[in-house]
């Protein structure tokens, strides 16, 4: 009967741990402070990585996680913190990078450089207009975001 009763046990404490193995997984995607952004999607970079302060912009900046990830709905951006964060070329898999203004507005939406310099530079060039006093630094030149040299 104890016997049993220990097997059951057993069984029980293995399949709570499992399931909260399986949710500390989920909740454990966290960004890391500074990112070195060099997509994968570009087999051959012609710039080297561009260095992003994720938490700065969240914590100093104060900007707010869905100027920034977006998953949408019928033109609505669904994504709310604590959804699933994916990459951004994990959608913007559309590769070009000279020309690509000439690619029909479909393919612009889903063109991986577009997406990142509008959201990045667009911002940075949005400020500046506004405030040029206050973001008279702000990188909205190549050379700004794109320190590093290609090795
Ligand atoms: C506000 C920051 C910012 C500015 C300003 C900016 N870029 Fe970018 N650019 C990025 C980011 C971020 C990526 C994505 C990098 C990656 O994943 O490799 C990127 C990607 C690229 C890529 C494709 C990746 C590669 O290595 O070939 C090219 C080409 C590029 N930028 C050229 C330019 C040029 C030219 C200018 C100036 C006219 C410029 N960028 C200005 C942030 C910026
Ligand atoms: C100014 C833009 C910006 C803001 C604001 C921002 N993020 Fe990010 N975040 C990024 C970029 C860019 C990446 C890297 C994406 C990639 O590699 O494709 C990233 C990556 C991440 C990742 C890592 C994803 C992975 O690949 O493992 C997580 C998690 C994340 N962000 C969560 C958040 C949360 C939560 C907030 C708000 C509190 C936030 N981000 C605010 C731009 C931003
Ligand atoms: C789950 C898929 C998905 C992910 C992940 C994603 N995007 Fe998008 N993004 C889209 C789609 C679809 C659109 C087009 C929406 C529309 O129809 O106007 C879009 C539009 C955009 C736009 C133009 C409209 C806007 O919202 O400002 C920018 C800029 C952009 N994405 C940048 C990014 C960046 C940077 C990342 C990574 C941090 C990213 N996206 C991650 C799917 C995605
Ligand atoms: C919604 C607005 C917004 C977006 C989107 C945004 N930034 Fe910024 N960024 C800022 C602000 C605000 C500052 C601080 C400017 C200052 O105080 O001079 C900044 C500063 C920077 C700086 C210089 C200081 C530092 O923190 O390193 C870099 C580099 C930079 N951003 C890169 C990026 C890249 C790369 C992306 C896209 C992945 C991005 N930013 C997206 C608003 C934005």
């Amino acid at each position: 009967m104890a016997k049993r009763f220990l097997t059951v046990l057993a069984v029980a404490v293995l399949m709570c741990s499992v399931a909260l193995l399986g949710l500390s997984g989920a909740a454990e995607q966290k960004a890391p402070d500074v990112i070195q952004l060099q997509a994968k999607l570009w087999k051959e970079h012609t710039k080297g990585p561009v260095e992003f302060h994720h938490k700065k912009h969240q914590d100093e900046y104060k900007i707010k996680c869905d100027q920034c990830h977006h998953d949408y709905k019928d033109g609505k951006n669904t994504w709310k913190e604590g959804d699933e964060v994916k990459k951004c070329m994990d959608c913007h898999n559309e590769p070009t990078i000279k020309g690509e203004k000439k690619l029909s507005p479909d393919k612009q939406k889903l063109n991986l450089k577009l997406a990142y310099h509008e959201n990045c530079q667009g911002c940075h060039k949005e400020l500046k207009k506004k405030d040029k006093a206050k973001y008279g630094k702000i990188p909205t030149t190549c050379i700004k975001c794109h320190t590093k040299s290609k090795k």
